[in-house]
């Protein structure tokens, strides 16, 4: 049986992975600014997290949502000490794509609608829900119906406003979008959602699977300003690898059985992945280091020649080139051994683990630097 070709592969095979570096079958040392699309969060095999994952794995890796699991009340308590969040509840699932899905169902079930509001460059996932709100056409096949959806621009509050009305279930947005290039949510805009949401009855979801769990320089982006959404979405970070998600969800939605569910979600292993997670974050303190690292890179790069603009916040930096980045990418792997990321086509993205050192930042400016002073003497 072949694969299903979906995807555009570097010829690159890493066997293994320690902090902030992977290595190939060739032994070949990558600098990962890329963690895997935001997932790697506390650094690769971390000591502590393979501990837990171990001696959990040796005592039961998995029973479903039919018996009681204290894991998931210990992942939830630390959840909510470290966010702030420790009124919400949560629901446990297994990927970024299903937490936004399920934020949706909450949404419409709470009030009864189905009339959504997303942004011009959105990106929450592929599955129906989920994917119906996303703003790439050539990701929605048509029985991902979305016409119940409407996208306006991003960060405009006064279009916001004119769309908004009592028919409206749910505004979903990312707290700094990710796929669509680093794009900071505003506070005024957040502002203003929230008090349209309150207005109208209408949920507010921030999806904050790639900017959320400490990313962003704060456990929830949003967290810059003084809003408090009525949903929340995480995963990437989450387990630092081991598929988990979630949904934080204010107290003023009521469970009932039944009325949520998943097979995987919240088992033992996920759990010890992310009670792992929030452990290493709180005592090597790394969501202080991804706002002190990102602030260094971005102050780095912001005057290299080629350099337009510099995006983000904490570890989640967008490097927005004059002209195309795909050679400065190129060479940056092939030839300095450093992992990026990319959003569109003139947007370098930067995803490393939130424990990067300055060193090791430091490899990647030289190395960025050294290739943008070459180009320019080129041209
Ligand atoms: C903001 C955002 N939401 C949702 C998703 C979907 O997450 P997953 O791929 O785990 O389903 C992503 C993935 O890139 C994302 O960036």
């Amino acid at each position: 049986m072949q694969l299903f070709n979906v995807y555009p592969l570097y010829d690159i095979e890493p066997v293994r992975g320690q902090g902030s570096y992977i290595w190939d079958k060739n032994g070949t040392k990558y600098l990962d600014l890329y963690g895997g699309h935001a997932v790697i969060s506390i650094g690769h095999t971390h000591p502590h997290y393979v501990q837990k994952l171990t001696d959990q794995l040796q005592k039961i890796g998995f029973y479903s949502n039919s018996v009681q699991i204290p894991m998931q009340e210990e992942l939830a308590d630390k959840l909510g000490r470290l966010s702030g969040y420790e009124d919400y509840h949560l629901f446990l699932a297994n990927s970024g794509a299903e937490a936004n899905e399920n934020a949706l169902k909450l949404a419409s079930f709470f009030n009864g609608r189905k009339k959504v509001i997303a942004f011009r460059k959105a990106f929450h996932g592929r599955t129906a829900g989920a994917v119906a709100v996303t703003d790439n056409p050539h990701i929605v096949a048509p029985i991902n119906d979305n016409t119940h959806v409407q996208f306006i621009a991003f960060n405009d509050a006064e279009a916001l406003e004119a769309a908004m009305n009592d028919e409206i279930c749910a505004v979903i947005v990312e707290g700094i979008q990710g796929v669509g290039g680093i794009n900071v949510t505003s506070g005024a805009f957040l502002q203003k959602a929230r008090e349209l949401c309150d207005k109208f009855g209408s949920v507010l979801i921030l999806d904050s699977v790639q900017c959320g769990y400490g990313r962003s320089g704060k456990f929830f982006s949003h967290q810059y300003y003084d809003v408090q959404p009525d949903l929340m979405t995480t995963a990437k970070g989450m387990g630092n690898g081991f598929p988990i998600g979630g949904v934080l969800i204010h107290p003023k939605f009521k469970a009932t059985h039944g009325m949520l569910g998943t097979t995987f979600g919240g088992n033992h292993l996920a759990c010890a992945a992310g009670i792992a997670v929030l452990d290493v974050m709180e005592q090597e303190n790394l969501i202080e280091n991804a706002a002190i690292v990102g602030d260094y890179i971005m102050d780095n790069v912001k005057s290299l020649p080629g350099v337009k603009e510099v995006r983000g916040r904490g570890l989640m930096i967008g490097i927005e080139m004059e002209n195309s980045m795909e050679e400065i990418r190129k060479k940056l792997l092939f030839e300095h051994h450093v992992f990026t990321g990319y959003a569109g086509k003139t947007t370098i993205r930067l995803l490393p683990s939130l424990a990067l050192k300055k060193a090791e930042a430091d490899v990647f400016l030289e190395a960025f630097a050294g290739l943008l002073y070459a180009e320019k003497v080129a041209v």
